[in-house]
């Protein structure tokens, strides 16, 4: 008798226990329709799962029932708990993906998107192309894998001229592989487009070639593959004056309207008279700094086109003449930055926070 009395209260708490708990059930159920942040998501747990909970305090109660009446509301206590954190992670997602607001001040300054650029000597080469196009001058070119013929041959160095030797050249055939053209090499410098485009039968001539010039050559003022730019000018009464007058105008486009030119006597094989042409220093306007030489930076090499190197192209020296100059694109870049590079190689080394400042 006393057993059974005993055992009908426990069934009572028992009922009394999953009534708590379906009424806990229906209260989350309700409760998490009005959670809109993480915060409220917070306190929502908190309310129903945390340690002084109404469902916690029933968990700590299990221990007082009879082993049937355990199984059954420890039954209902899981899936409670899994409903409630299964609604909860959904609930938590959602509230992540859809409003930002919790996550992210909307009156924070954006974050700045990098944006690149042309590399420097992309840059150069388009300025010089655009430069020479406004005069008259057409863009050209010629093979960078090229005959000793016309990088050497046809430009007036005699086959054992110890010249060869000072462009260090990359050599693709170890002998001749033909009479007239001899070797192929990779193009050392971008005179070698002049006969080629003499060949081609245009007159007047007025060539831009712009290639890479790979040479055995690697310090701190070389890189082994350097950029030149090469203006081939022929046609009938060409002088020395509009060598120089181009040349004027150049580096006043190129440098800036007070920068002057200077020719100095010099030689090449492929020209006659040869000169090396001087710009005014920018830094000293002409006196004299520690970036010059008494006031004058060495550009390059120019001249008047050699008789012979006229009739390799197939041109009358006696009715045509021209000029042509050339020189390095990346040392010109650099020059008109105005600034002082240790090491040349750094423009090809990708360092970012050189090529920025460009
Ligand atoms: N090709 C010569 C060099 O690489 C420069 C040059 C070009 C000289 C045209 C005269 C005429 O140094």
């Amino acid at each position: 008798m006393y057993c059974a009395l005993i055992q009908s209260k426990n069934k009572m708490k028992n009922n009394s226990l999953i009534q708590q708990l379906n009424k806990i059930e229906e209260d989350a159920a309700k409760s998490i329709e009005s959670v809109n942040s993480l915060e409220e998501l917070k306190q929502f747990k908190v309310k129903f799962l945390a340690r002084k909970s109404e469902f916690t305090a029933i968990l700590r109660s299990l221990k007082d029932l009879s082993k049937d009446d355990r199984k059954e509301v420890g039954q209902k206590t899981n899936e409670i708990k899994q409903k409630i954190n299964e609604s909860v992670k959904l609930l938590e997602k959602n509230i992540k993906s859809n409003s930002l607001g919790d996550e992210i001040d909307i009156t924070a300054p954006g974050v700045k998107i990098e944006e690149g650029h042309l590399h420097l000597t992309t840059q150069a080469i388009r300025e010089i192309k655009r430069i020479f196009e406004r005069i008259g001058f057409y863009t050209v070119k010629y093979p960078e894998v090229e005959w000793d013929w016309y990088a050497f041959g046809a430009l007036n160095f005699p086959s054992d001229h110890p010249a060869r030797d000072e462009w260090e050249t990359f050599f693709i055939d170890k002998e001749d592989v033909d009479p007239k053209y001899k070797k192929r090499i990779l193009t050392p410098h971008t005179s070698a487009g002049q006969v080629r485009e003499m060949e081609t039968g245009r007159m007047p001539i007025r060539m831009m070639n712009i290639s890479k010039c790979p040479r055995r050559q690697l310090d701190v003022s070389h890189v082994l593959i350097h950029y030149q730019f090469e203006g081939l000018v022929i046609d009938k009464d060409i002088t020395i004056v509009h060598l120089k007058g181009v040349l004027d105008y150049f580096v006043k486009e190129f440098f800036g309207p007070k920068r002057k030119v200077r020719i100095r006597p010099y030689h090449f094989r492929f020209t006659e008279p040869s000169f090396e042409i001087d710009v005014s220093c920018g830094s000293c306007n002409g006196k004299g700094c520690r970036l010059c030489k008494e006031g004058w930076l060495e550009i390059g090499g120019a001249g008047m086109v050699h008789p012979k190197v006229l009739e390799n192209g197939g041109i009358d020296p006696e009715v045509y003449s021209g000029f042509a100059f050339g020189w390095g694109v990346e040392r010109n870049k650099i020059m008109q930055e105005g600034i002082n590079i240790k090491d040349i190689r750094i423009i090809y080394q990708n360092d970012i926070r050189f090529l920025k400042q460009f």
